[in-house]
């Protein structure tokens, strides 16, 4: 009998995604089952609560697994516009994204960590990809498509743990891809040509409609395998897998230590995402109907 409602704003969102489909140590406050315009989000929405560093205060965050509970939604089907919305709906600012990749440059290596930088759309017109349509306009700046703020704060936590098994490389080009084959090695290839680090299938248009939605957004990669362009064998579900439940406990420690540290007094105003206000010209609380 976990309650089913939460009574404040919630301004931090983790977007789980394979292999982080929930966030045990962390206390369960609330569990929302949310409808939005666009549809119900991939999974109900967990409340968790974490104290304060700084002030003991419990804040709390917000967890939706990508996937569906089950692991039910391929990347292309994600109800991606309801997940955004039903976290905005909760006061969500400021997005955690975690995801699997494959590697595109041989010094990154399976299991190491990525907080990327920049992003090439392979998903475009395939998915939905926007809030703004039937007679809303919006063109929102996307230069930068991961927010930097975040992201600094991510890399900072991510060097902590380096001591212990993380390695983690500070920038990036991701290459999301439509799925949910994997690529061919002549794809591979030209993603390497464009200056691809890794490549994955989900981080857009989840990126997007975080931007749209005025919310600070970053992403977390962990490098699961060699995409094929590499000689070391092609790619399998298995490999992915196997990677990611090896480390599962590092991938766990790393969004602690992130979320511990956006926890912090000293983060409040960057994690309700004040740096964005006004950037864009209009909300999306209007039903596209
Ligand atoms: N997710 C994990 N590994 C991947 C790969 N090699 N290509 C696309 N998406 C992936």
């Amino acid at each position: 009998n976990v309650p089913t409602t939460y009574p404040d704003p919630v301004h931090i969102g983790v977007i789980g995604g394979t292999g982080l489909d929930h966030l045990p140590h962390f206390t369960k406050a609330a569990v929302v089952d949310l409808d939005t315009p666009w549809g119900k989000p991939s999974s109900p929405i967990t409340i968790l609560e974490h104290p304060s560093p700084t002030t003991g205060k419990p804040i709390p965050i917000a967890f939706i697994a990508r996937h569906g509970l089950h692991h039910q939604y391929l990347p292309s089907d994600i109800p991606v516009r309801a997940n955004i919305a039903a976290l905005r709906k909760l006061g969500v600012r400021s997005i955690i994204a975690f995801s699997a990749a494959g590697s595109l440059a041989e010094e990154v290596k399976p299991r190491d960590f990525v907080v990327p930088d920049q992003a090439i759309d392979r998903t475009k017109g395939i998915r939905p990809h926007t809030f703004f349509e039937d007679g809303f306009v919006l063109h929102v700046p996307f230069a930068d498509p991961f927010d930097n703020r975040i992201g600094d704060v991510v890399r900072k936590c991510g060097h902590s743990l380096e001591g212990d098994g993380v390695v983690l490389h500070d920038n990036g080009t991701l290459i999301v891809m439509e799925g949910p084959q994997f690529s061919t090695r002549a794809e591979s290839n030209l993603y390497r040509s464009w200056g691809g680090t890794i490549i994955n299938m989900s981080t857009l248009p989840e990126a997007k409609l975080a931007a749209e939605a005025e919310i600070a957004y970053q992403v977390i990669i962990m490098s699961t395998d060699y995409d094929c362009w590499h000689d070391s064998g092609d790619v399998t579900v298995e490999m992915v897998m196997g990677h990611m439940r090896a480390n599962a406990v590092n991938a766990r420690r790393f969004i602690a230590a992130v979320l511990d540290e956006l926890s912090k007094e000293e983060h409040s105003e960057l994690v309700q995402a004040t740096h964005l206000a006004g950037q864009r010209k209009f909300g999306i609380s209007t039903s596209p109907a």
